[in-house]
């Protein structure tokens, strides 16, 4: 722990993007639903500091080593929502505080009862509950990077694509925590396999899903997911969760995209 918490904040930084030129996507914009992505994107990537809140409301606030990761996560999330923002302000979108603002306004009850939720599951869970999220975390961490990479690949725009690479290695990193946090904690207390299991099987769904209109979420994961590459990646990812202590078989990912509606308002990809 001591060597992961120690590697994490010196690698950590802030993303830059300084020397790719956005201005290049005025001659070869994005494609709508790329875009629409981005958009997506963007909104999760800035909801970090309100994920963040509902953390530090749990056990994990008590151990200083898991509140320092979470201080350089939340720190680097902050700066893939603005490299984003930067991507929609060069398509002429509106982005950062004047995309946030009114989205935070729009969540409304189910938003604020949130915390009331933690502190429920604090209470009847108690340590345990710090496995369950770091497994969470290591899903949507995965499910994020996966995400960033099909993106790329069925945008097939050179700039987003080396954006979204240094994104994607710093996605890597949060990754490699969360795993390592998750297996250890899991393999320590039948109590956590137990409950991480039942809450990911019953509760899961991809990140921002539970923040973004459902139309939005829809839209991303098939649009990123349901073509063959996609497909692969669901796999891949549901493989290494289910490599995890308690996690065998879960196939949350390829369960999710089972369920999604079929519709011309939900395209596959040009070519997958
Ligand atoms: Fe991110
Ligand atoms: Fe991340």
């Amino acid at each position: 722990m001591t060597f992961e918490i120690d590697d994490a904040k010196r690698r950590s930084a802030r993303l830059r993007w300084d020397d790719l030129d956005f201005s290049a996507f005025e001659e070869e914009p994005l494609h709508p639903d790329a875009l629409r992505c981005v958009r997506y994107m963007h909104d999760v990537e800035f909801h970090t500091s309100c994920y963040l809140r509902d953390l530090l409301l749990g056990p994990v606030h008590h151990d200083p080593n898991l509140t320092s990761f979470l201080s350089i996560w939340a720190f680097e999330e902050l700066w893939h929502g603005e490299a984003l923002a930067s991507v929609l302000a060069a398509h002429g979108e509106p982005s950062g505080s004047t995309r946030i603002g009114p989205m935070r306004d729009s969540l409304g009850i189910a938003d604020r009862i949130r915390p009331l939720a933690m502190l429920a599951g604090t209470w009847t869970i108690g340590a345990d509950l710090v496995a369950l999220q770091m497994a969470w975390g290591a899903v949507n961490e995965m499910t994020t990077q996966a995400g960033y990479a099909l993106l790329a690949s069925n945008a097939g725009n050179p700039v987003l694509t080396s954006l979204l690479k240094r994104i994607m290695l710093q996605e890597g990193r949060h990754i490699a925590f969360y795993t390592s946090q998750a297996r250890t904690r899991l393999a320590s207390s039948a109590k956590a396999r137990r409950v991480t299991r039942s809450a990911l099987k019953h509760l899961w769904s991809p990140v921002g899903s539970k923040v973004m209109p459902r139309r939005e979420t829809q839209h991303l994961s098939r649009y990123l997911f349901a073509g063959p590459g996609g497909a692969r990646a669901a796999q891949r990812i549901d493989l290494k969760v289910g490599a995890l202590p308690g996690l065998t078989g879960l196939s949350l990912l390829q369960n999710w995209f089972s369920r999604l509606p079929l519709s011309d308002e939900f395209p596959l990809p040009t070519g997958s």
